[in-house]
């Protein structure tokens, strides 16, 4: 498996076939769990499963069987996971608390029938750390009021009433619900018809309290994945910030604010029960995009999920912004450390590589752009990386237009699905140094910028691996202050 071409060596992929979202991501007694959309007999989407993987570290996945299996009420789409530490379910005992997956059932032949009422919420739940799952009796839980586009149940406990909340899609917005039992659930409130991006349907929400950094502010967040009409088209992660009382949520400003700038980052949301003494909000999401994500040129298995990330909140300027990274587990693949000192470029300048492996690497660079050269002001920096077939990939700053851009126009034109979109862009407004954080993976680019206020992820499919890497500037020059490059161990079997 390691040596199949485009296959990731550090990002979570399933073994064989057809993946998409992750779901039920939830922490139970030393292990992340990790499910996920996936269709054991095929490449491309069709009846769904949870498809299913255990870690102790979130770097390193054991499979395991799959744990949701289609039934006569439908296929089983998205949804989360949660411990019922009280056993407010009565599915388990005080003692062994159930793991409870909520998920949605899609009626197939109610789709093809044309009705409305086609996609209803479900529980399973696990009484022995997630192994063997069974369903619940009574379900649906929540059927379906007469609404075609009702799903991805998000679910958490909110201690000051009581009550597990659940967060749904509903079309253009999200409907908020509320339970003392996980079975039966009471509408609260809607959100979102008048707020955010409205170019596709909305999917795979969250919502989860954090407190602004350096700060008591406790702020909540809600995620809202959106397909298509992505910045860059197709899929995207959206999010608002604002108030929840348990019942209704509020956003502080109006403002489209995006999760990441690139085309490959969806249907993305937050583990459950991570341990309070821990207290991050983890996330991971999906690495492709609806646009293309059935054909892209894998053989054996089709996409990866991002790096598992951390989000938190920072004040930038007056307002309230996430910033994603890697997460510290992240660090134990790190190796090989190579370190160039201060340069003035412009430009192209190829860079000794010496023993860095393109295909699996971390670069880390501090750029900071001249005020003006002989030539001019500076008006795009970056990198190239280059491989034996001629292909580049260039990814950088255009300081004319404020975005960051990564363009595949250069790489795989045989993958030629024409959303494939070969300029990927995304507004950050620099103004004097930056920061770089540029993951590569065989198939896939993670950019965090300035500790993750920007993020824009971006699969690519070099028809060989790169193995040149140079910097460039054009027009003025660049300085670039710090540049720190790391191999990254595989986390696959020989
Ligand atoms: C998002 C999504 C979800 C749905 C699942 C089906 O990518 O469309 O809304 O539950 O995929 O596989």
């Amino acid at each position: 498996m390691r040596k199949e071409k485009f296959r990731p060596q550090f990002h979570f992929t399933p073994q064989a076939n057809w993946m998409n979202d992750p779901n039920g991501m939830v922490y139970y007694e030393g292990e992340y769990h990790l499910f996920y959309q996936y269709h054991p007999q095929s490449t491309v989407w069709g009846p769904m499963h949870w498809g299913h993987a255990v870690s102790t570290d979130l770097i390193h996945w054991n499979h395991l069987p799959i744990a949701l299996y289609p039934d006569s009420l439908g296929y089983i789409f998205s949804g989360s996971a949660v411990v019922d530490w009280k056993n407010t379910s009565g599915l388990g005992t005080r003692e062994n608390p159930p793991l409870v997956a909520i998920y949605t059932y899609h009626n197939i032949e109610g789709e093809k029938a044309g009705r409305n009422d086609y996609q209803s919420q479900a529980l399973a739940f696990s009484l022995d750390k997630g192994r063997t799952w069974s369903k619940y009796e009574k379900n649906p839980v929540l059927p379906n009021p007469g609404i075609r586009d009702f799903r991805d149940p998000k679910v958490f406990w909110y201690n000051e009433t009581n009550k597990w909340v659940m967060i749904l899609a509903v079309q253009n917005r999200v409907q908020i619900y509320s339970s003392s039992n996980l079975k039966e659930w009471s509408f609260e409130s809607e959100f979102g018809v008048d707020r955010g991006a409205h170019g596709g349907v909305w999917e795979c929400p969250d919502l989860f309290p954090l407190e602004v950094e350096g700060s008591t502010i406790k702020k909540w967040v809600m995620l809202v994945s959106i397909n298509p009409g992505g910045p860059n088209g197709g899929s995207a992660t959206q999010y608002f910030i604002g108030d929840f009382d348990g019942k209704s949520f509020h956003s502080d400003v109006d403002t489209t604010k995006w999760l990441d700038w690139g085309m490959d980052n969806y249907a993305g949301v937050t583990w459950s029960d991570i341990p309070e003494e821990d207290g991050r909000r983890l996330l991971i999401g999906w690495m492709s995009n609806w646009q293309y994500a059935q054909e892209v040129p894998t053989e054996s298995w089709r996409s990866a999920m991002t790096l598992p990330r951390e989000l938190k909140l920072v004040q930038e300027k007056d307002d309230i912004i996430i910033v994603s990274n890697p997460i510290k587990e992240f660090e134990v693949l790190k190796e090989q450390h190579q370190k160039d000192s201060e340069t003035l470029l412009s430009g192209e300048v190829p860079i000794d590589i010496k023993e860095l492996d393109l295909k699996s690497c971390e670069l880390n660079f501090v750029f900071e752009p001249q005020e003006a050269s002989q030539n001019g002001h500076t008006t795009a920096y970056g990198i190239l990386l280059r491989n034996d077939k001629e292909e580049v990939l260039k990814l950088g700053y255009n300081m004319l237009s404020k975005k960051f851009f990564m363009d595949r126009t250069n790489v795989y034109k045989a993958f030629s699905n024409s959303h494939y979109l070969s300029l990927v862009t995304g507004d950050y407004d620099i103004q004097n140094q930056v920061k770089m954080k540029i993951i590569i993976d065989a198939a896939s680019i993670e950019l965090f910028v300035d500790d993750g206020k920007f993020v824009m992820t971006n699969t690519v499919f070099p028809q060989e691996p790169f193995n040149q890497l140079s910097l460039f500037s054009s027009l003025g020059s660049v300085k670039i202050l710090e540049a720190e490059f790391y191999n990254i161990k595989s986390i696959r079997a020989k």
